[in-house]
């Protein structure tokens, strides 16, 4: 059965104070693909963006600080564990060993407070409860 748009919802992350340019990232629970995961969001030149923290080089998670993304530069997401970089506004690999991009989380920013939205894919964490 095909997904409508009906079936996408839209939860409350944080407020968009929260999230500063190149700054800690916030971080929030997924469920993607039916396992729970960890995501994050981080705010790039005045964006907000979310991904799953999973490191496509290796599954598993990139903040050796907790929510510590941003290279010294912040100008790129970094994987502690073997530097894999990538894009903060697309996610895709941008130097080091990863292996494609990582998974996107869409966000929205309204008066003053950052949503981020399901997918077919991509559910609340309370789904499963
Ligand atoms: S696990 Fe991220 S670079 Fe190897």
């Amino acid at each position: 059965m095909a997904m409508s748009d009906a079936d996408i919802q839209i939860k409350p992350l944080c407020q968009s104070a929260d999230l500063v340019e190149g700054g800690r990232a916030v971080p929030f629970d997924v469920v993607y693909a039916g396992q729970t995961c960890r995501a994050f969001a981080i705010r790039f030149e005045g964006q907000p963006h979310a991904y799953l923290n999973r490191c496509t080089h290796v599954a598993m998670e990139m903040d050796f600080q907790p929510d510590q993304f941003f290279d010294a530069s912040g100008r790129w997401l970094l994987c502690a564990t073997h530097g894999a970089e990538y894009a903060p506004d697309s996610g895709e690999c941008a130097g080091g060993p990863c292996r494609g991009g990582l998974v996107k989380v869409v966000l929205s920013e309204r008066d003053g407070v950052v949503h981020w939205h399901t997918a077919y894919n991509l559910k609340p964490f309370e789904f499963l409860d």
